[in-house]
């Protein structure tokens, strides 16, 4: 029997991929191994969004190449993922990695055991890589990471085109999964122990799925889910600005099971960059729609994504994210300095920004992030919150870690047996990216 290892590059989708091929090779008889180093079949799931992602990949290949040359056909590399829809990166592995056994993207995922197969049967490397998705492939299995939480893709694929952003050329166009094909995958998820699934998508908020009764937009998925008996929690990723409606608001208001977080990027506070950036909305919609969330749902969490130093932003310009990320006060944000991309319109502009003024605005903005988030979490001293236990706590002075309904982390003392269980935490002290607390009997 061959094993395998999976190292995942890049998002929460790209980590749900790894986990059906996982799912796809254990049901081919397959084995998870413990590392890398001690695994017959090496797969790199890899990213385009993070910076110097082609670098950083390449070097970790170029690692395998001695262990390939000693052990040919007894060792397997496969390479997948958004770079492999990229031609220059397949030019490069062509040009300089020839003993990487089998490549594949983003659309073709499911044909991993094919290939695998073909690969042993025909002693001949694997390059198949669809330019387009086809019909979405439903019922793959995957390996879940915790037994009691589970990723769900429910679309496939971007039609923004943000001037910055590689992921509509490496995902494709939108497609959306049928409304009845996500409720079955999600019975069966919960008839499996799962507690809480994360709905998947570039932009969730642009949803359209074509049931039998008709068509669902994102909320109406939403309610459909909440009422699967034992499902406790629904999260999602992502949303767009300009996508996100009323009814959802609303739906935060309604419906109990769905967590009161929400993730949306921003990206820049200033109107004239959102403009240059595609986003297609101004600061001013912006700040209006996270009142309206405020207003409605006042105990709601926020967070974003924010890019630093898109080629033109001023000074003035870079203030303007400043305050209003200030001015929202987030409890997290993810914050990226802008790297180009190759391809995308805003990689050709000549007034890209200098490294050292990119890195100077990136500090200054993650200082205020940080003094926002500590002072976010400082409120929740002396709350009792409801935690859904992840397992382990990796802090040294706690038992367990697991998240508020709000996607707070928590670091807890309790007694044993609590994994995959919502317990209540007394919170008793805070800090920048973390809670603290004991569990309270009810
Ligand atoms: N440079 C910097 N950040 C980027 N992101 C996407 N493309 C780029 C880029 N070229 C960030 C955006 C997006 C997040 C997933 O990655 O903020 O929301
Ligand atoms: Fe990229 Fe914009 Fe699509 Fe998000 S919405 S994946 S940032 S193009």
């Amino acid at each position: 029997m061959k094993t395998f290892h999976i190292t995942t590059f890049g998002c929460q989708m790209n980590e749900h991929d790894s986990e059906i091929m996982a799912g796809m090779l254990m049901e081919k008889g397959y084995a998870p191994a413990d590392s890398r180093d001690s695994a017959d079949i090496v797969i790199f799931n890899t990213c385009s969004i993070r910076e110097n992602a082609d670098k950083r990949f390449f070097g970790t290949l170029g690692t395998l190449k001695k262990r390939k040359m000693a052990e040919r056909e007894a060792f397997t590399v496969c390479v997948c993922g958004c770079m492999m829809q990229q031609q220059h990166i397949i030019d490069t592995l062509k040009a300089k990695f020839p003993w990487v056994d089998v490549v594949f993207g983003t659309h073709n995922l499911h044909e991993l055991p094919k290939l695998l197969d073909n690969l042993y049967t025909e002693k001949k490397k694997q390059l198949e890589v669809w330019p387009d998705g086809g019909e979405i492939v439903e019922g793959l299995p995957a390996e879940r990471l915790f037994k009691h939480k589970s990723f769900v893709n429910i679309m496939y694929g971007c039609n923004n085109f943000c001037s910055y952003c590689i992921v509509p050329y490496t995902r494709g166009r939108e497609r959306s999964r049928k409304p009845e094909d996500i409720v079955a995958e999600v019975k069966r998820l919960v008839a499996d122990g799962v507690k809480e699934v994360t709905l998947l998508g570039q932009n969730v908020n642009s949803y359209k799925g074509c049931g039998e009764k008709g068509q669902a937009d994102f909320t109406d998925l939403i309610y459909m889910l909440a009422d699967i008996e034992g499902l406790e929690r629904i999260r999602f990723m992502t949303s767009h600005p300009k996508d996100l409606s009323d009814k959802l608001i609303e739906a935060f208001k309604n419906c109990d099971k769905l967590c009161k977080y929400i993730h949306l990027p921003v990206q820049s506070g200033s109107t004239k960059v959102l403009k240059e950036m595609n986003r297609k909305y101004s600061r001013e919609h912006y700040l209006e729609l996270v009142k309206k969330i405020k207003t409605a749902v006042p105990e709601i969490t926020i967070s974003t994504d924010i890019i630093v130093g898109f080629p033109g932003e001023t000074e003035e310009e870079f203030e303007d994210t400043l305050k209003l990320a200030e001015e929202v006060g987030y409890d997290s944000a993810f914050t990226f300095l802008y790297s180009i991309r190759e391809g995308t319109p805003a990689a050709r502009r000549e007034d890209q920004v200098p490294e050292e003024t990119k890195h100077e605005r990136f500090n200054r903005l993650v200082d205020l992030i940080n003094s926002t988030s500590a002072q976010k979490n400082a409120e929740y001293v002396g709350r009792v919150e409801k935690v859904l236990v992840d397992g382990a706590s990796r802090s040294k002075d706690s038992v367990y870690e697991g998240r508020t309904d709000g996607f707070k982390l928590v670091n807890f003392l309790g007694p044993e047996g609590l994994e995959g269980k919502i317990v209540s935490v007394k919170i008793t002290d805070s800090n920048t990216f973390s809670l603290s607390g004991e569990m309270v009997r009810e």
